[in-house]
């Protein structure tokens, strides 16, 4: 039987799935979720629901010892947009939660911990394409900086304190059940809400501006896979590539005209297209291929099919 887990940020885009295939994989009783707001009935009423502060260090042990927890999923985050808006907020959330969750690791009152972190850890002078696993690394956003700084502080708990912290770097996540918020690939999520709503779309994301981006469901394979694989697997310990497709916008719209041929995009590049532009277009995940066996399962036209059915429900 799996020892108890915690999520923290579970009422999110990514938390919210992710709560809901650890419940149905270790048993709803053995996933408790935690977020600083309810989130959706289906979390609510299918398993533990606790009202947490990622910053509180007190409260988070507090849940930990009630339930006995044994590993810890950390989610809660301000995304990169958002993050460029109120830095500092964005640095204590971002920073204060992981010492949290890594200080709980590091005493044994946890024994695993799995922490995201994101493309937005490369910067512009990184390699655009086929971004290798170690390179410059020179983030210029509020969020990437918080998020490169976590990486050197995992492996930093790992070499010296011996924490097992597991991590990825997500690219832009596309889901139907929960909006994400806050993050520049937000419009991969948004366009296809707006095509069934009113058949155009107004990117904020300019022509042309490729990144990278992933099914959610590959994104929570990717996740449990590696934290269920067995610890001398995983050489990496600031956080793995982790890559299945990359398009620009107009990329999007094309998959999105194959269902609803009408379909329009034009294009209003905000503040947001910098924070893309300092982004790799590509990512080179061999690493997490050959160490854990990642392997990617779903393409744009997928993707699009999954979203636009799900959607229409
Ligand atoms: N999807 C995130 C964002 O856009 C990147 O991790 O902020």
């Amino acid at each position: 039987m799996h020892r108890p887990i915690l999520i923290i940020g579970a009422c999110g885009q990514i938390g919210t799935e992710l709560t809901m295939e650890l419940r149905e994989r270790y048993g709803n009783e053995r996933v408790v979720a935690s977020d600083i707001r309810e989130g959706g009935d289906t979390l609510m009423d299918s398993g533990p629901f606790e009202l947490l502060d990622a910053t509180n260090y007190a409260a988070i042990e507090d849940v930990v010892m009630h339930y006995e927890i044994d590993e810890v999923y950390l989610m809660a985050a301000m995304l990169s947009a958002t993050a460029e808006k109120f830095p500092m907020r964005a640095w204590n959330l971002n920073m204060n939660s992981l010492f949290n969750v890594l200080n709980l690791a590091k005493e044994g009152k946890i024994s695993k911990v799995f922490w995201p972190s994101s493309i937005a850890v490369f910067g512009p002078n990184t390699p655009k394409e086929d971004t290798p696993q170690s390179t410059i690394m020179e983030p210029s956003t509020v969020y990437g900086i918080s998020k490169q700084s976590g990486e050197r502080w995992c492996e930093y708990y790992f070499k010296k304190y011996g924490v097992d912290v597991r991590s990825v770097r997500y690219p832009g996540l596309i889901s139907w059940k929960t909006m994400p918020g806050g993050g520049t690939t937000d419009y991969a999520v948004e366009i296809y809400h707006e095509a069934l709503k009113k058949g155009t779309y107004e990117c904020f994301l300019d022509k042309g501006t490729q990144l990278p981006m992933m099914y959610m469901d590959d994104a929570i394979r990717a996740t449990i896979d590696l934290m269920e694989s067995p610890s001398e697997k995983i050489k990496v310990r600031s956080s793995y590539n982790l890559a299945s497709m990359s398009f620009a916008p107009e990329e999007v719209a094309e998959s999105i005209q194959k269902h609803i041929p009408d379909f329009t995009i034009s294009y209003a590049p905000d503040f947001r297209q910098q924070i893309a532009d300092s982004w790799p277009s590509s990512i080179n995940d061999s690493a997490a291929k050959k160490d854990w066996g990642w392997m990617p399962r779903f393409d744009l036209d997928l993707t699009t099919h999954e979203m636009l059915t799900n959607l229409k429900k």
